[in-house]
């Protein structure tokens, strides 16, 4: 599907990944945005974006707002926490949330949707992983949520005639970042740049994706790829350690703290210490993301100490 020339329904447009899409889909097609602003920022929503403020565990919302003139849903809205301290919450929300849009989409016949998945659903796979690697066992409620919705999207991809895009995603960093290893790097130094506390031993080891690269991969896959359920890890082919994180982070605010680290080889319960995606299959598809996994955290690192005092920071 070409994304120009398209009404399109965003949730979650409000927030991180979502507002970043907008920016680039804003321009050239019709979009409206549904958030409920329980984690987003209404300002980093486009003047040229109809914005919705509604809570998609109510499946009244969608009744208003989508219609059969839609041709497309991109599907962002979601818990994302992996140490949620509500994980019933988190997993009937989610759920819920991904079923109303497809029973809506289905009503209405509008069959055309991009969900964000996680590498989480792989929960310790062996690395580089690829789409087809089984068993997926996750280790948060988070990961088990995504696995679930992506079961339903299945559903609809194979028995109710849809399109699916289901992009499973690295760590994504960049502008606006309020939460994460790397803002929190960078207001832990800011606050005190003698010392730094690291959660875990610092050898957590993950892939790292610039926001501008995933946003170029997705619009990509959706352009290029034609299935009924079109699964593509997005991530890089490198990874980058904590302690490397805190180093780059250190370099760019011109700091030279010293590290304590929490212990344990992982930061919280549920934390899949160790994720390399295998992008073989975006990279046959044509794409190659632009930065490695420590030139995504760098840019990431910069795009926060520039946006300091423009930007708002979202979770
Ligand atoms: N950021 C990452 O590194 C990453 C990695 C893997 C997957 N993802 C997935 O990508 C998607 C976007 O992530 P993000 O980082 O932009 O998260 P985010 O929290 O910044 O954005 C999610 C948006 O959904 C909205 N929302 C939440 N519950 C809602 C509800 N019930 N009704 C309406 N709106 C609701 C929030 O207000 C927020 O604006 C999520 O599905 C997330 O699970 C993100």
């Amino acid at each position: 599907m070409n994304l120009e020339g398209k009404r399109l329904l965003v949730t979650g447009g409000a927030g991180l990944i979502g507002s970043a899409l907008l920016d680039r889909l804003a321009p050239d097609n019709d979009v409206t945005v549904v958030d409920d602003l329980s984690n987003g920022v209404r300002e980093s929503v486009p003047e040229s974006v109809t914005f919705v403020e509604g809570d998609l565990t109510d499946p009244a919302v969608l009744e208003d707002t989508l219609t059969a003139e839609f041709d497309a849903v991109c599907h962002l809205a979601a818990d994302k926490y992996v140490d949620s301290d509500r994980p019933r919450e988190q997993m009937e929300r989610n759920e819920a949330m991904t079923f109303n849009v497809l029973e809506r989409m289905d009503e209405v016949g509008v069959e055309k949707i991009l969900f964000t998945s996680s590498s989480t659903v792989y929960g310790e796979a062996p690395r580089p992983t690829p789409e087809d690697y089984a068993p997926l066992e996750p280790i948060s409620v988070y990961g088990a949520s995504k696995l679930a919705e992506e079961s339903l999207l299945s559903t609809y991809a194979h028995s109710h005639d849809f399109t699916v895009w289901n992009f499973r995603f690295a760590n994504i960093v960049g502008p606006r970042y309020g939460a994460g290893v790397v803002p929190d790097f960078v207001y832990k130094l800011t606050e005190d740049p003698e010392s730094l506390t690291i959660l875990g031993d610092g050898r957590q080891e993950k892939s790292y994706m610039h926001i501008d690269d995933c946003i170029d991969a997705m619009c990509h896959v959706v352009q290029a790829a034609d299935g009924a359920m079109n699964t593509y890890n997005l991530g890089t082919r490198t990874t980058t350690s904590v302690t490397r994180i805190a180093d780059i982070v250190s370099e760019e605010m011109g700091l030279n703290p010293s590290y304590e680290y929490t212990g344990g080889d992982r930061g919280w319960t549920g934390d899949v210490p160790k994720m390399r995606l295998s992008v073989e299959k975006l990279a046959a598809l044509g794409y190659e993301p632009s930065l490695s996994s420590d030139e995504a955290v760098r840019q990431g690192v910069r795009d926060l100490l520039d946006g300091a005092e423009n930007e708002p920071h979202l979770g």
